[in-house]
């Protein structure tokens, strides 16, 4: 098997060059050329195309070199370091077995696959949810008390510590602020319909049900010790993101789940049509998931909010169902007009 699956890997990987010229969408970055990379340095606007990713593997074994190495593992072995299960007790901050790289995938360096390349790069910034300027500690933090269930890290815990060294490190190419090509999950063409939670359900059972299995609980690596985390990790269910993380808002899972799902997929090739993936990304977030209070006082000006968070309160006057599904058009739209006519719009539990 092990040379015949190399040789249809190359196969593969040679057969995907002409999708990309018949247009399946931009073409996929030519191998990575030093002039390229002078260009988009040299280019204040343009999103940087090569990735110039250090090879932690490659870094001396000292005591700089182990902690990037254990920030590695801690992004895809959360529920060992960090989990409910851990080991250390005082190291449990996360609430649930999911691993940070189940949606930072490939370790943060897979374009659209929410990649944390530029995160050092970027932050501190400013935070719309929060309406206050995060530095890239606070923002782990906010995967780790929504993505992740669970709560803040102190800033000397060696796992942040060593998160922030690997992070640094995956960011060491880029100069400050840079912005990358392949950054986030995507933006496939929105629906002039409400995604169809029943349409998708269709979907999920043709496409999901396989791997995340029929009660989208996914499937542990050790049916014993959840500290192993998951093979398939859980789209909903006591053991999944809560319900103000990112990728319970429709239009991030959607893109996320166009541009990634089935596993081992890309944006390059995707499999589901856009309908699809709203469709099955609505059925995923009509399910129940953990309950995270206090979301009510996110994002103390309303016109900050993202068309699709699922919880209000709202500045405009959609339904939450149509925050929930769309269409999104017209609430955009709304936003727009208010964001001319009055500028902000307080949160008024917020003060
Ligand atoms: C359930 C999916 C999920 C998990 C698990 C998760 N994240 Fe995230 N993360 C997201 C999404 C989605 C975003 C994009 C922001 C948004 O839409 O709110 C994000 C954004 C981030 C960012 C900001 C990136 C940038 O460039 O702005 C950092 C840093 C980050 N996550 C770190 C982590 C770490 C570290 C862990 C594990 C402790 C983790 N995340 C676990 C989904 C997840
Ligand atoms: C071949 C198995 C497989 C199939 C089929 C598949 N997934 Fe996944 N999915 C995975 C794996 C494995 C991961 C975690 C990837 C990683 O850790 O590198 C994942 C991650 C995810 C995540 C982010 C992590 C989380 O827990 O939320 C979402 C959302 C998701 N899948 C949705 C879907 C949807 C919707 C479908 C159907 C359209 C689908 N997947 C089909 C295996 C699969």
């Amino acid at each position: 098997m092990g040379a015949a699956g190399l040789l249809a890997g190359l196969i593969l990987v040679g057969a995907l060059a002409p999708g990309v010229a018949l247009g399946q969408q931009a073409a996929p970055p030519a191998s990575p050329q030093p002039a390229d990379l002078a260009a988009d340095l040299a280019n204040a606007n343009a999103r940087i195309k090569v990735w110039d990713i250090p090879d932690i593997d490659l870094l001396p074994d000292d005591e700089e070199g182990r902690l990037v190495r254990y920030g590695r593992s801690v992004l895809e072995a959360s529920a060992r370091h960090i989990g409910p299960d851990a080991a250390d007790p005082a190291q449990r901050f996360a609430g649930n077995n999911l691993a940070c790289a189940n949606c930072h995938l490939d370790a943060g360096r897979k374009k659209f696959g929410l990649p944390l390349v530029a995160a050092a790069a970027d932050y501190p910034r400013y935070s719309t949810r929060s309406g206050a300027v995060a530095d890239l500690a606070e923002r782990i933090d906010s995967c780790m008390t929504r993505s992740m269930n669970g709560r803040a890290m102190p800033r000397d815990a060696r796992p942040m510590r060593a998160l922030l060294a690997y992070l640094t490190l995956l960011s060491s190419a880029l100069p400050k602020d840079a912005r990358i090509e392949g950054a986030g999950a995507g933006a496939i063409p929105l629906l002039d319909r409400p995604a169809d939670p029943a349409r998708g359900a269709v979907v999920y059972a043709q496409t999901c049900v396989v791997c995340h299995r029929s009660g989208g609980e996914g499937l542990r690596r050790n049916a014993v010790d959840a500290s192993f985390g998951y093979g398939v990790p859980p789209l909903w269910g006591p053991d999944s993101f809560n319900d103000g993380a990112g990728m319970n808002r429709l239009v991030t899972i959607a893109n996320f789940v166009h541009d990634n799902m089935p596993n081992g997929v890309s944006w390059v090739m995707p499999e589901l049509a856009p309908a699809d993936a709203w469709d099955v990304a609505a059925y995923v977030t009509s399910q129940k998931r953990p309950h995270r209070d206090g979301l009510e006082r996110d994002f103390p000006d309303l016109l900050d909010k993202p068309v699709d968070t699922p919880y209000g309160p709202y500045a405009d006057g959609f339904s939450q169902t149509q925050h929930k599904y769309g269409p999104f058009g017209p609430i955009r739209a709304e936003i727009a007009r208010l964001k001319a006519d009055k500028g902000r719009v307080p949160n008024p539990n917020v003060r």
